[in-house]
């Protein structure tokens, strides 16, 4: 298996101007989980094991898989200016570290960045992987829009959230399976189940980092928590609050979206209704029917040790705390 660590170390940022590539260095050298070119590798994999076809494949997949984690740090050089959070893996964030105007500029150059690593898929497959790509990124755009737009409106139900993290979270999982097991010569059928295994992934992924920022702890989470209760981000806790919460609960949710300048008071008073209404029990039960759901597309696969890996990913997920 490639080691993705050293793919992503072994791009060069030691270039001019240092105002533009210092901050690309730094959040690409943060770390983070490198989920997303993981799971690209893996999907390469499963099609390919025990395939006579050979192992340059899995090399020919590494551009795209360093694309993708490239893309993903770039929406969160954005995102974090968008949610004002001063924390990503335990390091200041770029906007707070340097300014705004960097985390905007350095984030759109990370955007170039990623189409040069496509531009390196092999030629019979560029044209194929931007596609997929393309259509992943609008996805995340769009995403975003509706998370900033739910901020602001009342009425947002269950499946109106369902939508909204399934573009700006899960079509980037989804994706980054399936363009894997594009560039490795997936069939149709094999590049749905791989896509739809990333799609349910990611649900879990996102409702999971909802509880998180709720209930992670900030040292080995690496973000702020609480900012989502703050900003009145519509999450599944928040939503499946407001749906079982009796009257005199639900008129306290309501008082308290409503106070802009008492956070500390907030996140605490939020977290207790959370508590009192077992909320995160309820969120943790769909959480795992979308793990379930992303397991069983495994059986449409070849089975092999990657396909054992996706599994194990699924379930390590579902439990994670960072
Ligand atoms: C953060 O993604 C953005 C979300 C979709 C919640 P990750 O939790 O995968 O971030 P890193 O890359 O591991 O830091
Ligand atoms: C993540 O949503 C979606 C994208 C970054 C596109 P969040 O805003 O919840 O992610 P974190 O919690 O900041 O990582
Ligand atoms: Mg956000
Ligand atoms: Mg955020
Ligand atoms: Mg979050």
């Amino acid at each position: 298996m490639i080691d993705i660590n050293k793919a992503i170390e072994s791009l060069n940022w030691n270039k001019e101007p240092k105002g533009l590539y210092e901050p690309i260095a730094y959040a690409l050298a943060s770390g983070g989980k490198r989920l997303r070119p993981t799971m690209t590798l893996i999907a390469a994999e499963t099609i390919l094991n025990g395939s006579l076809l050979n192992g340059n494949v899995i090399e020919d997949v590494l551009p795209a898989a360093l694309a993708l984690e490239v893309f993903h740090n770039f929406t969160l050089l954005h995102d974090d200016v968008m949610d004002k959070a001063p924390l990503r893996r335990g390091r200041e964030t770029v906007h707070v570290r340097w300014n705004n105007n960097t985390a905007i500029l350095s984030g759109d150059q990370m955007l170039i960045e990623a189409y040069k690593l496509l531009a390196q898929v092999p030629n019979d497959k560029v044209a194929g992987v931007l596609n997929l790509f393309n259509e992943m990124a609008t996805g995340v755009c769009e995403g975003q829009q509706y998370d900033v737009d739910f901020e602001h409106m009342s009425q947002v139900s269950i499946d109106d959230y369902l939508m909204m993290i399934e573009k700006k979270t899960s079509v980037l999982l989804a994706y980054a399976m399936r363009i894997g097991g594009y560039i490795a010569g997936a069939t149709p059928a094999q590049q749905e189940a791989l896509y739809q295994y990333g799609l349910h992934i990611g649900l879990a992924f996102q409702i999971q980092d909802d509880i998180l920022d709720v209930y992670g702890d900030p040292k080995t989470f690496g973000k702020q928590t609480g900012g989502d209760i703050c900003s009145n981000k519509k999450t599944i806790l928040l939503l499946t609050a407001m749906e079982t919460a009796d009257a005199e609960s639900k008129a306290e949710l309501l008082g308290w979206m409503m106070a802009t300048d008492r956070d500390e008071e907030k996140i605490n008073g939020v977290t207790e209704i959370y508590n009192r209404l077992g909320v995160r029990e309820a969120c943790e039960t769909i959480m795992e029917e979308h793990t379930a759901l992303a397991l069983a597309q495994l059986d449409k696969l070849p089975q092999n040790s990657a396909t054992e890996s996706l599994r194990e990913l699924a379930e390590k997920l579902a439990t994670r705390k960072n």
